[in-house]
């Protein structure tokens, strides 16, 4: 990545939430979250929505939720299309865990869909385990298979 390349990692405000339904809408065409459950997520938890701007543009987001018994989950990462693969949801994520490690989350879940291949990658690459029991069927409806991971902080 340039060294020129202003990238900046930081909490979501409610400007951005146009931004980030339109991210999360190229990131998952089939089934993107509606406008309002990222409003009420953004409302809920703000500090636990975090974006990165490259050069002004957002890039990308990174949604979790605050730790319940020392547990969070990451409900979604998206990164635009055409700046996937340079590292920027690498970043995200590792913020985002530092953020919750810094909480006292000392474990966290996501869901994914099984042959998400960059998706679980990067996860594999952080340190999530996938659940030993393989993808959960119908997890998120019929034929909406997921494979949960978790990471031990
Ligand atoms: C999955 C996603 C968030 C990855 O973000 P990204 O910025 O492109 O990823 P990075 O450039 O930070 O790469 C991080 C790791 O992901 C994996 N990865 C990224 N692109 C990959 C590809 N095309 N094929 C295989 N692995 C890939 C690699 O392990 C990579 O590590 P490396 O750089 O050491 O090789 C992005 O592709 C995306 O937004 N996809 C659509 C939405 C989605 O699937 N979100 C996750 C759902 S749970």
């Amino acid at each position: 990545m340039s060294a020129e390349r202003r990238l900046r990692i930081r909490a979501a405000t409610e400007e951005d939430l146009p931004h980030i339904v339109a991210l999360d809408a190229e990131a998952f065409p089939a089934d993107p979250y509606p406008y309002f459950v990222l409003r009420q997520l953004l409302a809920s938890f703000p500090d636990f929505v975090l974006v990165v701007e490259d050069g002004g543009n957002l890039g990308g987001y990174v949604l979790s939720t605050p730790p319940n018994a020392s547990r969070s989950w990451i409900l979604s990462l998206g990164i635009a299309p055409d700046l996937r693969g340079q590292g920027l949801g690498r970043q995200l994520m590792t913020q985002i865990l530092g953020r919750l490690g810094t909480e006292g989350v000392h474990s966290v879940s996501l869901s994914v869909e099984p042959g998400n291949d960059s998706a679980v990658a990067l996860y594999r690459s952080l340190g999530f385990v996938p659940d030993p029991g393989g993808p959960r069927k119908d997890y998120f409806g019929p034929g909406a298979h997921r494979l949960l991971m978790t990471l031990s902080l």
